[in-house]
């Protein structure tokens, strides 16, 4: 018999999601800031004050304790604290201890993420990860993070994504430093390995407690598109499942075997690294879409594989991302296999600046994330990405993440919260997905989620694009 409600575990985190280069604003000492000023954000749109949260930080975290959520993960920068080489800012680290502090004070979990693809700007001068000086300065600054601001979080996160700056900046071309070239993305996903691991074995023994005198937990944010071939026929299909087969090494797979073995995946090659095995408390999963690879002949940057196209009735956010709630469920059950570790979702989320498709997103995806649950895997928390609008990367503000909206050129920066917003709020104060949240924000997902129909007057309404 289908359930009135999912319940989730007490104590399970409701949490949002950020990147300190996507909202604070004047992240002026940094490689992305150099490389946006150069045009190559597809909206002409820069970085600028962003959503100017490293001002306004007090009044956000009193709309997420309005709307009662639980946990935050936010970024610290690199290129703010050490904005010059040697050269540590005691203002900006000042800064940071004020908005963790008042983080608490609120009473969120924190989740605390170290590197978030962005470096300062004399990192990339002297060759960034490639450099084999790199990995050490990023351990130096890590060790002064953790002696200053070691007492906050209760997860920390010490790369955001790793395997994406390395495909997407040195194999790919299409974020900084553009390189186009299976060298340099081997070396930089080892230097991330190393830095990993380096910053792994710092937490653990420069402050080996978390805040509720428990271990350290200390993780990757990882992102797991879910990969799939196209199908196509003949040598055209062959070359899809041999795309595919690749781009799961090198998204994921690759990083995590190495993780798992202490063994060197053979996309990254090389000697061992030391303390690389077993180097997750917990396994952080950024879980966004499936993609389907397929051969065309055009894309020829891309090694000839689309990754844009959805298989016929698959629904597609704005990012052209098809929405694949199950693909989470998949993903969480393969990571469990893997590592047994508990799981964090660390980001999921959509863009929909309308926030019409958002509701049933989000409620799908927490339906998988319960499914998980029921089947014994320990899921700590859910942060969805993200908290307001930024600035998102490559596609500059016009892509709309946030459950609050916020228009980057009004020059108040008004925060005003979604519908979506208020509907996760619901969520987060019932611990639980219920009959009654599901028909009122998104009943396109009733029978999906519950079994159930959607009433007559509201069929059909939002999901549609
Ligand atoms: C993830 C990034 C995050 C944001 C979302 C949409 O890959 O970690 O910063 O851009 O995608």
């Amino acid at each position: 018999m289908p359930k009135d409600r999912l319940d989730f575990p007490d104590n399970f985190i409701w949490g949002t999601s950020t990147g300190g280069h996507q909202v604070e604003g004047g992240n002026t000492y940094s490689d992305w800031w150099a490389w946006e000023q150069k045009g190559f954000i597809e909206d002409r749109t820069v970085s600028g004050r962003a959503m100017d949260y490293w001002n306004r930080h007090e009044e956000d975290h009193d709309l997420m304790a309005k709307l009662a959520y639980k946990g935050f993960r936010l970024g610290i920068e690199w290129a703010r604290i050490e904005p010059q080489k040697d050269h540590f800012d005691r203002e900006a680290i000042e800064h940071y201890r004020r908005m963790l502090q008042s983080l608490r004070q609120h009473g969120f979990k924190i989740c605390l993420t170290l590197h978030h693809w962005v470096i300062p700007h004399w990192v990339a001068e002297q060759g960034d990860w490639l450099n084999p000086d790199t990995v050490s300065q990023f351990l130096r600054y890590v060790k002064f993070v953790i002696d200053e601001l070691g007492d906050f979080p209760d997860y920390w996160v010490t790369l955001n994504e790793p395997m994406v700056p390395a495909v997407m900046g040195n194999l790919l071309g299409h974020f900084p430093p553009q390189r186009h070239s299976i060298w340099a993305f081997r070396t930089v996903s080892r230097s991330l390995l190393r830095a990993h691991a380096g910053a792994y074995q710092l937490i653990h023994t420069l402050h080996p407690l978390a805040p509720d005198n428990t271990q350290s937990k200390v993780g990757v944010a990882m992102a797991y598109p879910w990969i799939e071939a196209w199908n196509s026929r003949g040598l055209a299909g062959w070359y899809e499942h041999f795309a595919a087969f690749i781009a799961r090494r090198l998204s994921s797979e690759g990083w995590d075997y190495t993780i798992q073995t202490g063994k060197p995946h053979w996309i990254h090659g090389g000697p061992a690294i030391a303390g690389i095995q077993n180097s997750y408390d917990y396994c952080g999963i950024n879980y966004y879409t499936r993609a389907s690879l397929k051969v065309d002949r055009r894309k020829r940057s891309q090694y000839w594989i689309d990754n844009s196209q959805a298989p016929e009735g698959v629904k597609i956010t704005q990012m052209g991302w098809q929405i694949y709630p199950e693909g989470l469920y998949r993903t969480i059950c393969s990571v469990w296999k893997r590592f047994g570790k508990p799981i964090l979702i660390t980001e999921n989320g959509i863009a929909d600046d309308t926030d019409k498709q958002r509701p049933c997103y989000i409620v799908e995806h927490l339906a998988q994330v319960h499914r998980a649950l029921q089947e014994g895997i320990p899921i700590l928390g859910y942060f969805h990405w993200s908290f307001l609008d930024n600035f998102e990367w490559r596609e500059g503000f016009s892509k709309r993440f946030g459950l609050i909206a916020v228009q980057h050129n009004d020059p108040d920066l008004v925060r005003a919260p979604r519908r979506s917003a208020y509907l996760y709020s619901e969520i987060a104060q019932k611990n639980a997905l219920t009959k009654e949240i599901v028909e009122e924000y998104a009943p396109e997902a009733m029978t999906t989620i519950f079994g159930v129909e959607e009433t007559k007057h509201l069929k059909g309404s939002t999901y549609e694009q």
